[in-house]
């Protein structure tokens, strides 16, 4: 029997929030207002160095990309390689492009005459938009192809199993900036579906860790109705 679990469609919801709400600051920031465009070029600062912070959203998207490329492409990797090759090679080109971006933001925060600071503004706006793109792009392709193929090839409890792990692997504020995303980005079925999993699965302290982020990031009429469909 095909599996119905999917480790991909609901974390990419979160990421496509995201990319719209970072697209929409980044198209009107006034770049020649140093203070104003401060902390959306924080958000595009990416340091490759660092552990990925929970409030660069650029950080976050390529966070993603890496928990698909340790915990999920290798149980993958023998039973279609080619696919894999073309999804690792998507992750390449949005490291490449991630890489470009932060450049132009660095470049951005050094400069000064404002009629400059707003050209560049207009260009890293482009470049954001190429990358927005990408990722939107390339999202869309995971999920007609590793998504069946890992229906098909898995059960149900071996995916929840390869869920687990992922959260498992991950600090607790970086979970915390995926779930504040995902969250609102949710049906309220399948809200409704991973809080009753989370309360079904997982101890109290980490039910009580995500009902915080909820209540926190969901609209409240929404969330009311969660809490009464699920029970917590
Ligand atoms: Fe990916």
């Amino acid at each position: 029997m095909t599996a119905t679990g999917d480790l991909f469609t609901p974390a990419h919801k979160g990421l496509r929030s995201m990319i719209y709400d970072l697209g929409g600051r980044l198209q009107r920031t006034d770049f020649s207002d140093t203070v104003a465009s401060t902390a959306v070029l924080a958000d595009l600062e990416h340091e490759f160095a660092n552990a990925v912070t929970s409030s660069c959203l650029l950080c976050l998207l390529h966070g993603h990309a890496g928990h698909e490329e340790t915990n999920v492409f290798p149980s993958m990797q023998s039973i279609d390689p080619a696919m894999i090759r073309m999804l690792i090679d998507d992750h390449q080109e949005i490291t490449r492009r991630l890489v470009l971006l932060t450049k132009m933001a660095h470049e951005i925060n050094a400069l000064e005459a404002p009629d400059q600071r707003v050209a560049a503004g207009a260009r890293i706006n482009r470049e954001a938009n190429e990358f927005f793109a990408f990722y939107l792009g390339h999202m869309n392709k995971e999920e007609v192809t590793i998504v069946p193929a890992m229906k098909e090839h898995f059960t149900d409890e071996q995916l929840g199993a390869m869920q687990g792990k992922i959260i498992a692997s991950m600090p607790r504020d970086r979970l915390a900036g995926y779930l504040r995303w995902m969250l609102p980005s949710l049906t309220l079925a399948e809200l409704s579906g991973l809080m009753a999993g989370v309360k079904r699965g997982m101890p109290p302290e980490a039910l009580q860790f995500v009902v915080g982020i909820g209540a926190a990031n969901v609209d409240s009429a929404r969330w009311a109705t969660v809490r009464e469909r699920v029970g917590f």
